[in-house]
């Protein structure tokens, strides 16, 4: 990587709408930016579907991001809790830092302390230096674990589901890096918006899909659109076997994350 690169570019993805393809566009930049550079992939999510699919299933044993966020006593760093992924070893340019259920609960006990909004900015502090790119899954709703991934982040990537729902999502998304930003808090440059499982039938574009491409570009004039990932069965068979798009050689559906990682290593 360049001289100019010395930390980690941190990569929050966000929407604050369920099903949004948040959790998918991490796991396919997580493995295309390992090709780039040393990468972690923090599941920031209780739901942990970001862990099961790069094969980490059972952390009844081990510590998970929650434990990096705890108040000070029981607190853990954030290089005690990283494991490799247990599917594919990528040359070991990839790791990840995984989270269960657990998760909900450290966000409720964390929920009355001074500073609880950049818990997870704090906690990856001493590993921003180790990694070229780290990439952070959120949960859909707004709330501590929320504001806690984008505020830790450099860059922020909004999935958004081809739905007036998911259209919706992005605005309240976009709305609420404003809020953040006038109370002062420092955010994330919005990279852009990446629209998820754009239907087609056929060599039509399905009227809603269209509808929420027009409806983005309406509602958020100087965000970046990123080109839309197709609604596919490839992308489910792709995530639960945890691979990237692009390695399962689905280069066609893979060229919106293409043009995302080349915009995220062009910031660097
Ligand atoms: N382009 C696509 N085509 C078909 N299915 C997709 C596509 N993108 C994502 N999916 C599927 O849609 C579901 C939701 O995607 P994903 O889990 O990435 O969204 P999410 O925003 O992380 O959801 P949550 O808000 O629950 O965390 C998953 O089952 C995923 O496999
Ligand atoms: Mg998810």
């Amino acid at each position: 990587m360049p001289e100019s690169s010395k930390l980690a570019t941190v990569i929050a993805v966000a929407c604050l709408s369920g099903g949004s393809g948040k959790t998918t566009t991490v796991l396919n930049l997580a493995i295309m930016l390992s090709q780039k550079g040393k990468t972690l992939a923090v599941d920031f999510d209780p739901q942990g579907n970001l862990s099961q699919w790069l094969g980490i299933t059972d952390l009844s044993e081990s510590a998970t991001i929650a434990e990096t966020i705890l108040p000070d006593t029981e607190r853990m760093q954030v290089k005690e809790i990283i494991q490799y992924p247990s599917n594919e070893d990528r040359e070991g340019r990839l790791l990840v830092a995984p989270s269960d259920y657990s998760l909900s609960r450290a966000s409720d006990a964390i929920a009355m302390e001074p500073g609880r909004e950049r818990f997870l900015k704090r906690a990856l502090k001493p590993v921003v230096s180790e990694y070229d790119f780290i990439i952070i899954d959120s949960p859909p709703s707004k709330g501590i674990l929320t504001y806690n991934a984008i505020l830790a982040s450099d860059l922020l990537v909004i999935p958004t589901e081809c739905t007036p729902k998911g259209v919706t999502g992005a605005v309240s998304t976009f709305v609420l890096v404003q809020e953040l930003a006038e109370l002062d808090f420092q955010v994330p440059a919005i990279l852009g918006i990446v629209p998820t499982r754009d239907a087609w039938a056929g060599a039509n574009q399905t009227r809603m899909s269209k509808a929420a491409i027009t409806a983005l570009l309406e509602a958020l004039p100087n965000i970046h659109i990123f080109s839309s990932v197709r609604q596919s069965t490839v992308v489910q068979q792709t995530n639960h076997a945890g691979w990237s798009l692009l390695e399962a050689g689905e280069k066609s559906l893979a060229q919106p994350y293409i043009e995302v990682v080349d915009a995220i290593v062009r910031s660097k």
